[in-house]
């Protein structure tokens, strides 16, 4: 076995969790604050790093920001996390990435996308469904059939994705009959049915206008509570107002990682002060 590896961009002791494995107490000891650690996680396509030596933890209960240039890795670092790369052939993960404690390439990838869903840029409702089948699409995938639990399991996500006001009395509507900003929430909606434990997040209100922008900022607020979340944005701002923690990523590296409050007053790096105050991006 390697020797356990600590991520090298953190300042914070973090134990490994092959430590942990090797002691009597291991789930006790298990350190909840994590729920993602990635260790040198490293992406090529074709041969070229997309992303290098990632080390990083993404903590329970909070929210990550990961902002930098366009073409730096943010996406192909958030799609890592749920084992997206592995279905595209000119594609190579290497490195690790564990969920509580656990590495997720011995998971099985579907239990992985479970625990871990997944919101993209543009708002991707199955055009051909309704409202309702939208947010249940996942749970009659694993096998739930029961009407009446398919319909609690829906109100609630709705109520947790902050829609069900709005689309109550029109579940059987197309999905896209939804404005932009409603069909994210949509799409949030469908992401909580399955019950994550981490929800990622890639660029979720880039495609959206102010006012659906503020709303699933709330949201992000709100669901903090409850998830994990990892949010990728190139809209500083928001960066600053949803986060609690934010990753610098430049040319595939992770420059800087701390607590958001500091990289947007003080940070150490002159790159993240560079990109911060816009001398370049
Ligand atoms: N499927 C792919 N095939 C080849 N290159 C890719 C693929 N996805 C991303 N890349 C490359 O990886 C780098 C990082 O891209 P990406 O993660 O999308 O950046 P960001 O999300 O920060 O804009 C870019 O150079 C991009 O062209
Ligand atoms: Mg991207």
């Amino acid at each position: 076995m390697d020797a356990p590896r600590q991520p090298t961009n953190v300042t914070e002791h973090h134990r490994s969790p092959i430590e942990h494995e090797t002691t009597s107490h291991s789930t006790d000891h298990a350190d909840e604050r994590y729920r993602i650690v990635t260790e040198q996680l490293s992406v090529y396509f074709d041969g070229k790093p997309a992303i290098r030596d990632v080390s990083m933890v993404i903590r329970t209960n909070k929210v990550t920001a990961i902002i930098g240039p366009s073409g730096c890795g943010k996406s192909t670092f958030l799609r890592a996390l749920n084992r997206l790369h592995e279905i595209q052939p000119n594609a190579r993960v290497s490195g690790r990435i564990l969920l509580d404690g656990e590495d997720i390439m011995s998971m099985d990838a579907t239990l992985v996308r479970r625990r871990i869903g997944m919101v993209f840029q543009k708002p991707n409702p199955f055009p051909a469904m309704s409202i309702f089948d939208n947010v249940v699409a996942g749970l009659r995938f694993n096998g739930v059939r029961k009407r009446s639990v398919l319909a609690e399991i829906a109100e609630e996500a709705l109520r947790r994705a902050a829609l069900w006001d709005e689309v109550k009395d029109r579940l059987r509507a197309p999905a896209t009959s939804l404005s932009g900003g409603q069909q994210q929430r949509l799409c949030i909606a469908r992401a909580l049915a399955i019950e994550p434990e981490v929800l990622l997040m890639d660029e979720p209100t880039s495609a959206l206008d102010p006012i659906a922008t503020a709303k699933i900022e709330e949201l992000i607020y709100e669901l903090k509570r409850s998830y994990t979340i990892v949010v990728v944005t190139h809209n500083m701002q928001q960066a600053a107002r949803v986060s609690d923690y934010t990753a610098f990523m430049y040319l595939g590296e992770l420059v800087e990682f701390d607590k958001t409050r500091n990289i947007f007053t003080n940070p150490s790096k002159r790159q993240t002060e560079e990109y911060i105050t816009g001398r370049f991006g």
